[in-house]
């Protein structure tokens, strides 16, 4: 197959090309660089041995995708650009909207006049709300706490519209759980730029004394010891479930939804002593007041993703907490 990957050099894009690659696709890649490297291309290729093509530019810009799909044949799209801090969504909804959702509605329109009707969407557990049961089926009801997430949403709908619309495409809609770790070379992996949002980058600044302490966001949920539970899976197993979700829309049409996660919920205070445990270093924190929109508890009820994708994840937490770390000390 050959693959235009939206997005391809952020974080879970990079390591879905190597997967990719290591499956012996072809794969084009579009990125406007707004929260990616050049540099991780040369990674790509260091570990893989294989080339991509690379366009540099804004999947908005209707022109540059025409070019794409004029000069290459494209048989599957991932679409993983677009924007993901949720604080930074409220304070700038215009921007998340219009990219997130701009971007999308381009993609699809090019998409259609080249006759490529088989994607898969990047969407995330978020989209689940504050979930009344766990673990979390694809079924549940859906809603959303910030415009981050409402702009999920919003694609998941336009995609159903347009899937209804029009019996020829297919369509696979990924909600990711929580996805941390890296690359096992250390080459490839999440690298944000000044204070992390999330659990795992945190961790790994503190580690590596780059910041001084974690705050835990409330130790008095009904979870087993207080703090937040969440369903971490490692960047690479979420990979793969993208080279299985490529050969879904491949082979089949219509659309549909899959968790990707690994089933398992995992506390803050578990994930700081694994962490301290296999990396052998210390995580200093403070327990601080809860962060306004934080759930207690969310893991994914995997059996259908299993069932219609066959995928599971295999990677353990120990891996998640070592590649985590390690990522960041080869790039120091
Ligand atoms: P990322 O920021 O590392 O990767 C996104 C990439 O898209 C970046 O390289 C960025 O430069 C590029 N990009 C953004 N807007 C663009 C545009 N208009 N045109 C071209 N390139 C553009 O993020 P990620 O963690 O790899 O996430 C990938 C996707 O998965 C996103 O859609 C995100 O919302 C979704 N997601 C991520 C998580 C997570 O925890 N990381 C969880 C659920 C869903
Ligand atoms: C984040 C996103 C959410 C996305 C999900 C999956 C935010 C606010 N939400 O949520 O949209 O769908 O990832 O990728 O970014 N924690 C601390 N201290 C910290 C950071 C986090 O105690 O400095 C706690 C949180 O309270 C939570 C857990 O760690 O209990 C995980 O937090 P985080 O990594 O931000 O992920 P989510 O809250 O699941």
């Amino acid at each position: 197959m050959k693959l235009l990957i939206t997005g391809g050099t952020g974080y879970i894009g990079s390591h879905t090309v190597v997967e990719l690659l290591n499956n012996g696709d072809e794969v084009v890649i579009i990125d406007n660089l707004s929260n990616s490297k050049k540099d991780v291309i040369e990674k790509i290729k260091e570990i893989t041995n294989k080339e991509v093509t690379f366009y540099e530019g804004d999947v908005k810009d209707k022109n540059l995708l025409e070019e794409i799909f004029k000069n290459n044949k494209i048989d599957v799209v991932i679409h993983f650009a677009g924007y993901k801090a949720v604080g930074e969504s409220v304070e700038k909804p215009l921007m998340y909207y219009d990219n997130n959702l701009i971007s999308t509605i381009n993609l699809c329109e090019v998409m259609n006049k080249y006759g490529v009707k088989k994607l898969v969407f990047s969407s995330s557990a978020t989209v689940y709300g504050m979930p009344k049961e766990l673990p979390i089926k694809e079924d549940f009801p859906l809603s959303t706490t910030n415009p981050y997430g409402t702009t999920k949403l919003m694609i998941e709908n336009i995609l159903r519209d347009l899937a209804y619309s029009d019996k020829d495409w297919s369509i696979a809609i990924l909600r990711y759980f929580n996805p941390i770790g890296a690359h096992e070379s250390g080459l490839i992996g999440e690298n944000p730029n000044g204070i992390p949002n999330n659990l795992m980058p945190y961790i790994v600044k503190v580690a590596n004394k780059e910041l001084d302490h974690l705050n835990i966001f409330g130790d008095d949920y009904d979870t087993k010891d207080g703090t937040g539970v969440r369903d971490y899976i490692h960047v690479v197993d979420l990979a793969k479930g993208h080279v299985l979700a490529a050969k879904k829309v491949f082979d089949e049409k219509g659309i549909d939804a899959y968790n990707l996660g690994t089933g398992n919920g995992y506390s803050v205070l578990e994930m700081v002593k694994k962490f301290e445990e296999v990396n052998n270093v210390k995580v200093n924190y403070v327990i601080t007041k809860r962060r306004e929109g934080d759930i207690a508890a969310c893991y994914a009820d995997t059996n259908y993703a299993f069932e219609k994708l066959g995928f599971k994840a295999t990677k353990t937490l120990d891996d998640m907490c070592k590649d985590a770390y390690n990522f960041v000390l080869k790039n120091r």
